[in-house]
């Protein structure tokens, strides 16, 4: 784990060189444009530029803009802001393959005292992984269980009391005791019945499934519009749906391998496109190495144009990079991508907090997980 020392910033001339983590230019910035040794500016977007550091090869400065161009356009995106900047919470769907498991030993629930912590940094979205076998009593179609949807529904309400927004993420892959969903009417009684749940809560976000993978791709159509059908039909008609695509909806294959999704339909108009993106040589996130600055930009660009010329919304709903400078400049060129397209890009959230991930080389859980020591400073600066 790597601490940032804050370098005391002490030059002759007109202006210090900017501290570590300081604003160094950006659209009406009048300031110093140079950081202290072992830091260097990298614009994270047209309004701000930030003193990065480990980072003098990484020259990427950008000078202080004083040309008066055209106002930003795009809603909410006008600032240069994302509607949701986030984080996972993954530890309910711990111990796959034990179902139901042992609360304790085999899954546990999110901390909601660090979920407190990340709001106050500004974070306002977190993905709350659970298991549909622990959810469901004996099959997709079953009933609801209650003692695991209480426990689930109390995270929710942390999340959703602090104003922040929770995302229902049955982290299942598509698939139920290892075997692929197959029943779109059971598929759609299971949304219907869990949306019944939170249909008063606006906060809440559906997210139909994590992760579709080596599925007959109109199966995958056909599972996300029964989630939507049977949410909508609970009487759940003012929260935002996130869809997921095949081959674990990679922003990287989703022009190739997804392109069927458009079609899918609503009638509140409200589906996000969840897609996600590890910036490691297979793309799986396993890797602390990534594959190089610019693999951020590379891999979601095709994304950002398949939405574009669609007309449609995304978020990418797990990215993350290695505690390293490589990885720390992919992630900027990512982030700073989705709010340069924020008219299709909503938001992005970190894979992944949660109490038991020890020392995983993402770990977003305050106050010591290796990824939110190293990016949680970079990070919030992109919180809305
Ligand atoms: C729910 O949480 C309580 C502790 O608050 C725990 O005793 C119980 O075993 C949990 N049950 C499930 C199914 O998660
Ligand atoms: C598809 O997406 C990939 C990854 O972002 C990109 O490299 C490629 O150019 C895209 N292809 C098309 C036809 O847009």
């Amino acid at each position: 784990m790597k601490s940032f020392a804050i370098a005391a910033a002490l030059i002759g001339g007109a202006l210090a060189d900017q501290g570590a983590w300081a604003q160094c230019g950006g659209i009406g910035w009048t300031g110093g444009t140079k950081c202290v040794s072992g830091y260097s500016c990298v614009k994270s977007n047209d309004y701000y530029s930030q003193c990065l550091p480990g980072a003098n090869t990484l020259t990427t400065s950008t000078k202080a803009v004083t040309t008066s161009g055209p106002a930003p356009t795009g809603g909410a995106g006008a600032a240069g802001k994302l509607r949701w900047l986030g984080v996972s919470e993954s530890v309910a769907e711990f111990g796959s393959g034990t179902y139901p498991g042992t609360y304790g030993k085999d899954f546990y629930f999110p901390d909601s005292s660090t979920i407190q912590t990340l709001i106050q940094q500004g974070y306002n979205i977190f993905r709350v992984a659970f298991a549909m076998e622990r959810i469901v009593q004996g099959s997709v179609g079953g009933a609801l269980n209650t003692a695991y949807l209480t426990n689930l529904t109390t995270t929710i309400n942390a999340i959703t009391n602090a104003g922040a927004y929770a995302v229902l993420d049955p982290h299942n892959f598509g698939r139920f005791n290892g075997a692929i969903i197959t029943s779109t009417s059971d598929f759609q009684s299971f949304w219907n019945k869990l949306a019944t749940q939170f249909k008063s809560n606006s906060k809440v976000i559906f997210d139909t499934n994590n992760e579709y993978h080596d599925m007959d791709q109109t199966l995958v159509l056909n599972l996300n519009q029964a989630a939507i059908n049977g949410i909508r039909a609970a009487g759940a008609t003012s929260q935002y749906i996130f869809v997921e695509g095949n081959s674990y909806t990679g922003a990287w294959t989703w022009n190739t391998t997804n392109t069927n999704l458009a079609a899918l339909t609503d009638p509140q108009n409200k589906i996000v496109y969840e897609m996600h993106q590890y910036l490691d040589s297979d793309g799986s996130g396993t890797s602390a190495t990534c594959v190089s600055a610019n693999i951020g930009v590379q891999r979601i660009v095709g994304a950002t144009q398949w939405l574009k010329a669609n007309g449609k919304q995304g978020v990418l709903g797990e990215f993350a990079g290695g505690a390293n400078s490589v990885c720390q400049t992919a992630v900027t060129g990512l982030l700073d991508h989705l709010v340069q397209n924020s008219d299709v890009w909503t938001g992005a959230l970190w894979w992944a907090a949660g109490p038991w991930w020890g020392n995983y080389i993402y770990s977003f859980e305050p106050p010591s997980g290796t990824g939110y020591s190293y990016y949680n400073s970079l990070l919030k600066t992109y919180a809305p």
